[in-house]
């Protein structure tokens, strides 16, 4: 039988979120489930990639109320009530968000893994103010590895959105 401590841990609830703009209501979703693993395996938004799954590369950066966080280090439960946007809440329907479009125009990414939580990362650094400089860029992006090692057009994609919002 399992002990109280361990059924605690497993209770479920309902949540209720806002995912790229769409009211979403969640019965049964496990309290130790992270907002990662929600939006890949209970909405389908598999865009959000999970890399290291602690908070280490970024892959897996979605903005909660306008702030980038780590999926992987967000439990569900506290985004009840909350916005979450994901790289497929950026595009207005065939229109490309313009960081979207830098990162294709300056060939920024190989693979494409980490290119998601880059993007999002990407909106958020320029959101905050932190995209003045190649310097500012590297430093605010820093959170986000890329193993392609695609950080030059990274940073030129970043400066070319900057200078258009
Ligand atoms: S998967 Fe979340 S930071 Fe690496
Ligand atoms: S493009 Fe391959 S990991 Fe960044």
């Amino acid at each position: 039988m399992p002990s109280t401590t361990s059924h605690a841990f497993a209770e479920q609830q309902e949540l209720v979120l806002h995912v790229n703009g769409e009211r979403q209501v969640l019965a049964g979703v496990d309290a130790r489930t992270t907002l990662l693993d929600l939006l890949r395996e209970r909405l389908d938004l598999t865009g959000a990639k999970k890399g290291c799954n602690r908070g280490e590369c970024g892959a897996c950066t979605v903005l909660l109320d306008g702030q980038r966080v780590n999926g992987c280090l967000v439990l569900a439960a506290s985004t009840d009530g909350r916005e979450v946007t994901t790289v497929e809440g950026l595009a207005d329907g065939d229109a490309l968000h313009p960081v979207q479009q830098a990162f294709i125009d300056h060939d920024a990414f190989q693979c494409g893994y980490c290119t998601p939580g880059q993007v999002i990362s990407a909106v958020a650094c320029i959101a905050e103010g932190h995209a003045g400089s190649a310097a500012e860029i590297r430093e605010w992006m820093s959170g986000n590895l890329c193993r392609c090692s695609a950080y030059p057009q990274i940073v030129e994609a970043v400066q070319a959105a900057a200078a258009h919002a």
